[in-house]
């Protein structure tokens, strides 16, 4: 290894950026034919890539964004937020297909509805130029559904020296993939929660579901929720109970936790480490709304 590429730190996160608008306070869900009305309304960044991005920004780790992004009104308006979250921007690709990309979020007793739209594809033009920057060591995927559209995204990192983490996200047609597993060898890091275990390995059972797959990845960080998380590394399991806090909102946890690991392990910290790591960001991010809203809480 060379003493530049032994020097780099920086994390590129990959995936699609969201315009968040999240309704809470609702008397209903949504019917056809009816109006609903919303108590509070929050506009927000959302996306995984963005979320993990601006944790790791927050615990000090050097964070770029790797996604594609709007150039219409409301990609601006989002974009005003996101400068303000100590991201590197550098290989944000600006396009105008790439928006409005947004996710109505829908609230009601602690439950969440999403509605979606996608633009264009997830390819940032800037994707080799990143993977080639010197300060780069490590690239996150936020989204398996991102991975599906980039197939090389993994072996085009593993072939610049960066080791690379996924987190597969909830997709109801490509968690059931028959060759997820193909398409995320090399990954040294997976990062799922139960429900996409669940779905992935048909076991409901956690450490089941963990040592299938573990046979599958050097690293399996589970996310269960208000119980904690659990870890496969080096062929042994560990796990860490959630801490009892007062919790706001629940979105992004996940991609926190991911961040909160990601930092720790990069620093070359053991795996209950890591493990400990991630559930403090996770449990952070709980308490405020929003994926990065704990962030803009405490700048
Ligand atoms: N109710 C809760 N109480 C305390 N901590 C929580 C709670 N929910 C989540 N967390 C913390 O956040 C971590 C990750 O959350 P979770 O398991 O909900 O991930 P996720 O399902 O991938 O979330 P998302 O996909 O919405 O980002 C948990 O391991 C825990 O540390
Ligand atoms: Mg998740």
């Amino acid at each position: 290894m060379t003493s530049t590429t032994s020097r780099a730190r920086a994390v590129l996160s990959l995936g699609r950026i969201y315009c968040d608008m999240v309704f809470r306070g609702l008397e209903g869900m949504p019917q056809l034919g009816r109006e609903v009305f919303a108590g509070e309304f929050d506009l927000t960044p959302g996306g995984g890539a963005l979320i993990t991005a601006a944790h790791l920004a927050a615990l000090g780790r050097p964070s770029a964004l790797l996604a594609r992004f709007g150039t219409d009104d409301l990609s601006k308006t989002l974009g005003q937020t996101i400068d303000q979250l100590g991201l590197d921007l550098q290989f944000l690709d600006r396009h105008e297909t790439a928006g409005p990309q947004l996710t109505v979020v829908m609230v009601q007793n602690g439950d969440r509805a999403f509605l979606s739209r996608r633009a264009g594809h997830a390819r940032p033009a800037s994707f080799e130029r990143a993977l080639a920057w010197s300060e780069a060591t490590h690239l996150h995927i936020a989204e398996f559904a991102t991975l599906h559209e980039m197939n090389d995204a993994i072996s085009t990192a593993k072939s610049h020296g960066l080791t690379v983490s996924l987190d597969p996200s909830w997709d109801d047609e490509l968690i059931l993939d028959p060759d997820f597993f193909q398409r995320t060898a090399g990954a040294d890091i997976f990062l799922p929660n139960m429900e996409e275990a669940e779905a992935l390995t048909g076991s409901s059972d956690p450490l089941t579901a963990l040592q299938h797959l573990a046979a599958h990845f050097p690293i399996v960080a589970l996310k269960l929720g208000g119980d904690g998380a659990m870890l496969a590394a080096n062929g042994e399991v560990s796990r860490l109970p959630s801490q009892r806090v007062e919790v706001v909102d629940t979105t992004g946890a996940g991609d926190a936790f991911n961040a909160g690991f990601l930092h720790a392990w990069l620093d070359g910290l053991a795996p209950e480490q890591c493990l400990a790591a991630a559930i403090s960001a996770g449990t952070r991010s709980v308490q405020a709304p929003g994926g990065t809203g704990s962030l803009q809480a405490v700048s």
